[in-house]
């Protein structure tokens, strides 16, 4: 029985929406609709609400940490959708994964040390490394019949040369591979093999579609656990970003303290009270709602994949694994980056992201489009690409 209805229109202009707010920023319009950051146009689930509205009418706002009922939500959720095992003291907090991966780039290398990455691959991850002064060295993802597998031979090349640090995508954004334990399980062997850290971060590991799996790279053998800073949130999963709860996994006790003297030294303390009461509740209470939501999802997906087959056939979508992220090939067009933006925003009046803020090179001429929105909404972005294609 259906608890939840994803189809509900929600305005959610004027509400400080990245989304929705920010378009004249980021696009130079307004009257653009936004199919770009990853959040979604739905409500967050009854349950959350319900637990802040609680909170809120308790009225005292005084600081708050989290504690072993943080914790316990952290563990069961993983232990119930990972088959994942975790001790309380592997776990820490972070406002957002951006923040956890800049402190962990901090707490764990020095100014110059080679850090790698996998483009096409989420922004913030080229920034965090560049921001700190680290050196990137990029292992791009092979993309062969119209899926992206990763190019093991030059990953170890690149690992080889003296990389301190992998942030791996697990499940990746923005091609939605979500990797399998045998290519979980070689990442990890060239790690050990080259004594390489990993940070995997799993914000998007809830968000997967069957038949696909999410493994924890962590929870791979206990090396693989030692070297590997996990970093989940129920931030996608739950539609909660806002609320900006992450829990970052250390299970080796060094790493863990480096990890969190770094926190302490910028001066992060403690988990807000929104944030924490945010993820307990949706740990704890949301399963039922992410499964229709996935269901939803799903059906998002093949409604605009019928929808490109039918009108735009020629701009193949990448097959998601997870992820509400379309990765869309817009290469036969033969318009340069800047020219499809131009259609996109002038004549399709939508705004979606472009491939190339994922890799200069690796993600030219394609386009993110996120689905994560009541299927009308979805139905009225695809007919404004279709508009603004016709064009060429
Ligand atoms: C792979 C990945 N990591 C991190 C984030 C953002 O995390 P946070 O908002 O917790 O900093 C996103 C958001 O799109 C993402 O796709």
């Amino acid at each position: 029985m259906t608890i939840h209805s994803f189809d509900q229109l929600i305005d959610r202009k004027n509400t400080h929406s990245i989304k929705w707010d920010t378009t004249d920023v980021f696009f130079g319009a307004t009257d653009v609709l936004p199919f770009w950051v990853a959040d979604m146009d739905f409500l967050a689930p009854p349950n959350v609400l319900k637990a802040i509205d609680q909170r809120v009418k308790h009225g005292v706002l005084g600081y708050t940490v989290a504690g072993n009922s943080t914790a316990h939500a952290v563990q069961s959720w993983v232990k119930k959708r990972h088959q994942w095992a975790i001790q309380q003291e592997w776990i820490s907090y972070s406002p957002g994964i951006v923040f956890a991966i800049s402190m962990a780039i901090q707490a764990y290398t020095q100014k110059g040390d080679a850090i790698l990455i996998q483009p096409p691959v989420y922004t913030p991850f080229f920034e965090m490394v560049k921001l700190n002064d680290r050196q990137l060295v990029e292992s791009p993802l092979r993309f062969q019949n119209g899926r992206y597998e990763i190019d093991f031979t030059d990953l170890e090349e690149k690992l080889a040369t003296g990389v301190k640090m992998m942030i791996l995508c697990s499940p990746h954004n923005p091609v939605g591979r979500v990797w399998t334990q045998e290519e979980l399980t070689k990442i990890a062997k060239l790690c050990k093999k080259y004594h390489v850290l990993i940070l995997s971060d799993e914000i998007h590991s809830d968000l997967v579609y069957k038949p696909f799996v999410h493994t924890p790279i962590s929870s791979l053998s206990e090396d693989a656990a030692n070297r590997t800073i996990t970093c989940i949130a129920p931030s996608k999963t739950f539609n909660i970003p806002g609320l900006q709860a992450s829990a970052i996994i250390i299970p080796n006790q060094d790493l863990r303290e480096q990890y969190e003297k770094q926190q302490k030294k910028q001066g992060f303390f403690s988990l807000s009270t929104f944030a924490i009461i945010g993820l307990e509740s949706a740990y704890l209470h949301g399963e039922e709602w992410l499964e229709e939501l996935l269901v939803y999802l799903k059906a998002n997906i093949d409604f605009t994949k019928d929808f490109f087959n039918r009108y735009l056939p020629h701009l193949p979508i990448v097959e998601p694994e997870g992820t509400y992220l379309l990765w869309i090939d817009c290469r036969s067009l033969n318009q340069s980056e800047d020219e499809l933006h131009h259609l996109l925003l002038n004549e399709g009046k939508i705004a979606v992201e472009r491939g190339s803020k994922y890799g200069e090179k690796e993600g030219n001429r394609f386009i993110r489009l996120n689905i994560g929105c009541p299927r009308k909404q979805l139905e009225e972005g695809l007919n404004r690409i279709r508009k603004a294609f016709s064009t060429i």
